[in-house]
């Protein structure tokens, strides 16, 4: 079987991690590429929410975890993951990549600085430090996580360097000591694990964090991540062959949520906002912050599809729409009194674009079952694989493992 990609096509949240948590049995190792702790992984398991920001979503399913180079590493995030699985009995196989950038407590002090400066400008990032810490990774101000488990890089310089532009310097006496303690007996090189485990016949399974829309080239920026979160990201971050991606699966939240600011054409206001929000418990897994809510942008999902070589999608969250009554989709942007379906034409004016919306016979009250689809939910998933062009092989129905139905069988 062919390594497979998971990756977000929204902003983020679209569910991935009960979906890597799924398919998790079908790989040996769980790989995170991208970002940092800015992400929030949610997996249900009977009455236990597990949130994961660093560690891979196969941790329940005892698969090998693999941090690569291309993720901005918290010592102390990961360090408290894996103290708090531990208690819970299980017994983490971790390999950090030893060229992760690590995030210092001085770049999330600059995070948050930064955000103030902006004002009502501000992005509304996380505060993770993810921007700042791979703008120290392009000055070469920033340790790797080997060079920090080593103890052979000299923090001075970026010392220097955060001195002269924040005004409140966090107390850094010990943090490099800790943080190496954290890292002991973990580094290795990622993409070496992941070429061994396909040359002796085993798959990998790459977890994207955040969503497409947040990319930092192809996303809406300025109002993006730090980093890039598109799946043809996989090999040069981890230092692999173009053709170990495999296939690529979307996953796409039926209705969009956006956390932070930035341009939303589908967003809702007023009451429909907060019955969907409480609906599909929509606040920030990392910040708890309200996610704002819209409807299903079909110009953006086919966007991000297009662009990610997605051939199979997991639609998420389905459960939501059985308890609201309205349900559309937007189809076209009308931007100046004209209609468009291109994204990227849309893209620099998307604050001002209008959302075209076509209404879809309402969900409410539908009954769900795992084992068939229900008419008009079939219907729906049809409408949206002839959009797209794509097989929607996962309806997620609610957030537990088995209120999954599985469509179509994976094709490799
Ligand atoms: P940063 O990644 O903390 O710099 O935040 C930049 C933007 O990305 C903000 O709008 C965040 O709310 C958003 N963001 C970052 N990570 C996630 C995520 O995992 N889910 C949803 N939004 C995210
Ligand atoms: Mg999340």
């Amino acid at each position: 079987m062919r390594n497979l990609c998971i990756v977000g096509l929204q902003w983020g949240d679209e569910g991935k991690g009960k979906i890597v948590d799924y398919y998790a049995d079908r790989f040996h190792s769980v790989v995170r590429y991208n970002g940092g702790s800015n992400a929030g992984h949610t997996i249900v398991i009977g009455k236990r929410t597990y949130v994961f920001h660093l560690l891979p979503s196969g941790l329940l399913k005892g698969k090998r975890l693999l941090i690569g180079p291309g993720v901005a590493l918290d010592p102390q995030t990961l360090k408290e993951e894996v103290e708090m699985i531990k208690k819970e009995g299980h017994r983490p196989k971790l390999v950090v990549d030893g060229r992760c950038t690590i995030v210092t407590p001085l770049d999330k002090e600059m995070d948050a600085f930064i955000e103030e400066l902006r004002k009502e400008t501000a992005i509304g990032t996380t505060k993770r430090g993810i921007g700042p810490a791979y703008a120290m990774r392009a000055l070469r101000l920033t340790p790797r996580a080997g060079d920090l488990e080593r103890g052979t890089f000299d923090l001075g310089a970026a010392l220097a360097f955060y001195k002269t532009f924040l005004k409140r310097l966090p107390p850094m006496e010990g943090w490099a000591e800790s943080a190496r303690a954290s890292l002991k007996g973990v580094i290795g090189d990622v993409g070496e694990e992941i070429m061994t485990e396909n040359e002796e016949g085993h798959s990998v399974l790459f977890e994207g964090a955040q969503g497409v829309l947040l990319d930092l080239i192809h996303g809406t920026y300025p109002y993006v991540t730090g980093t890039h979160t598109i799946a043809s990201y996989v090999p040069p971050s981890l230092g692999i062959p173009t053709s170990s991606l495999g296939e690529v699966m979307g996953v796409a939240k039926a209705y969009s949520t956006r956390v932070g600011e930035g341009p939303f054409p589908t967003e809702i206001h007023g009451t429909l906002e907060k019955e969907i929000r409480e609906a599909g418990r929509e606040y920030g897994a990392t910040t708890g912050r309200p996610r704002r809510v819209g409807w299903l942008d079909l110009v953006a999902l086919k966007y991000a599809v297009k662009m990610n070589g997605v051939t199979t999608l997991a639609l998420t969250k389905l459960d939501i729409l059985t308890k609201i009554k309205e349900f559309k989709v937007c189809t076209h942007y009308s931007v100046d009194g004209k209609e468009t379906d291109s994204f990227s034409r849309a893209l620099p004016l998307l604050s001002s674009v209008e959302p075209v919306y076509l209404d879809l016979p309402s969900l409410y009250g539908a009954e769900l079952n795992t084992n068939k689809l229900n008419k008009p939910t079939e219907r729906f998933v049809e409408y949206l694989e002839r959009e797209l062009g794509v097989t929607i092989s996962i309806v997620s129905m609610g957030e537990e493992r088995t209120a999954t139905h599985q469509r179509a069988a994976q094709r490799s």
